[in-house]
């Protein structure tokens, strides 16, 4: 395996005031309270790197050094997350699509993308000398945190919802961190994890409070561009939270478009919401540039509870420049779905993907997707994490039978 050369990060950009700052300050938002995004100098890069280098390289996120903000690679936390596979999807032929394939983010450690969130974000903050953090996130961030920070030797204090899915919690407790949860609505988590994080001289690293998770997931979006043979899709189905997923997917496409390595328009973004939590949806139809704060939210447990995202504008502006689009759907049909992909593929997706396929279904019958598109759903992490919601009913065989008919 050939090692990576060092990272090309330039500056921190502020996505609300345009204000750049150095990249080698431990930061968390910018000064007008908008969230950072990395920059990196893809002049420079073009000059020192061809997408064919990265062939020789580990099959994680870490073959993209270059475009990750690590300085040096003595700081990187890793467990082999990332270079998860594209798999294609038999359902899309049953529902009359010819090229639909599925990112498999289940594969990744702690069983979700998150892990590549907080492989990044462990590695750069400790790097940065940070050696305490504090996250509240609806589960799965959570666990990945725990373990990241447990794997690069940092505290950690994560706050969970009450209901969250036990496996997430089990996980978190594990490692041994201290674990909170609470009641009540999820904005609840965030500001005790702000307030912890004031009286406990920790780092607050929720979503978008610092620069570094969402270049772990961006990482998404350049295997698919790299895996794909240096394509885009033409549409990319996301089920979506706080949007860092989505957020990071995009700018990979941006970045590696900046490189010269990809060339053409955008992907349009589809994003996937439960009806019981979908602020970005009913900002997109209103035709609104911001959401407002979802009131009481009814949803399944586990992610997709981000009552009102802190980059909403930008989500929102990625879906109208790319000509995309927002749905809602219900839980019981984001689970029949997870049940249905089971049966086509034998893939078990978690139930917040399920609803990109319910989505998906609703614009195949409108039309807004052609059959001959180039799709791709991002299972953002394994259904076993949520096997409590399937309720298993096997045929039971009775005592003294030895032989089955
Ligand atoms: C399984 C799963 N899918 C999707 C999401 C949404 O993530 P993002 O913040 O990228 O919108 C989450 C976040 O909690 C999640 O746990
Ligand atoms: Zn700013």
């Amino acid at each position: 395996m050939a090692a990576a050369s060092g990272s090309f990060l330039s500056h921190l950009a502020c996505t609300r005031c345009g204000r750049t700052t150095s990249p080698h300050l431990l930061q968390g938002v910018c000064d007008c309270g908008g969230t950072l995004l990395c920059r990196y100098d893809t002049e420079a890069m073009r000059h020192a790197l061809k997408r064919e280098d990265l062939k020789s390289r580990e099959a994680s996120l870490w073959r993209y050094t270059e475009l990750l903000p690590v300085q040096d690679p003595a700081h990187i936390v890793t467990l082999g997350e990332g270079f998860t596979p594209i798999l294609p999807l038999r359902w899309g032929a049953q529902h009359g699509l010819t090229d639909l394939s599925l990112k498999d983010e289940g594969l990744n450690p702690t069983g979700t993308f998150k892990a590549r969130g907080a492989s990044v974000g462990v590695s750069r903050l400790r790097e940065l000398g940070v050696q305490r953090v504090v996250v509240s996130s609806s589960g799965n961030a959570g666990d990945a945190w725990a373990v990241y920070s447990r794997r690069g030797g940092i505290e950690a204090t994560i706050i969970l919802p009450q209901d969250a899915p036990e496996p997430m919690l089990v996980e978190s407790e594990l490692t041994g961190h201290d674990l909170y949860t609470f009641a009540g609505h999820n904005s609840r988590g965030g500001r005790l994890a702000k307030s912890f994080a004031e009286n406990h001289q920790a780092f607050c690293a929720n979503t978008f409070q610092e620069p570094y998770r969402v270049e772990g997931k961006k990482t998404m979006g350049l295997e698919i561009a790299e895996q794909l043979g240096w394509r885009m899709p033409d549409v990319v189905v996301y089920p979506i939270g706080g949007g860092v997923g989505l957020i990071g997917i995009w700018k990979a496409f941006n970045e590696l478009r900046e490189l010269g390595w990809l060339h053409g328009k955008l992907p349009r973004f589809v994003i996937a919401q439960y009806e019981g939590c979908a602020p970005l949806v009913e900002a997109f139809t209103s035709g609104k540039d911001s959401c407002t704060p979802w009131g009481e939210i009814d949803t399944l447990p586990g992610g997709l509870r981000a009552p009102k995202p802190l980059v909403d504008f930008l989500i929102l502006q990625i879906l109208r420049e790319t000509g995309g689009m927002a749905i809602a759907v219900s839980g019981d049909d984001a689970l029949t779905a997870v049940r249905e992909v089971m049966v086509s593929d034998g893939i078990f997706m978690c139930p917040e993907a399920g609803t990109t396929i319910v989505a998906l279904r609703q614009l195949l019958q409108s039309g807004w997707v052609q059959p001959d598109e180039k799709v791709v759903v991002i299972n953002t992490g394994t259904g076993l994490k949520y096997a409590s919601l399937f309720p298993a009913s096997p045929h039971h065989i009775a005592d003294g039978v030895e032989e089955m008919r």
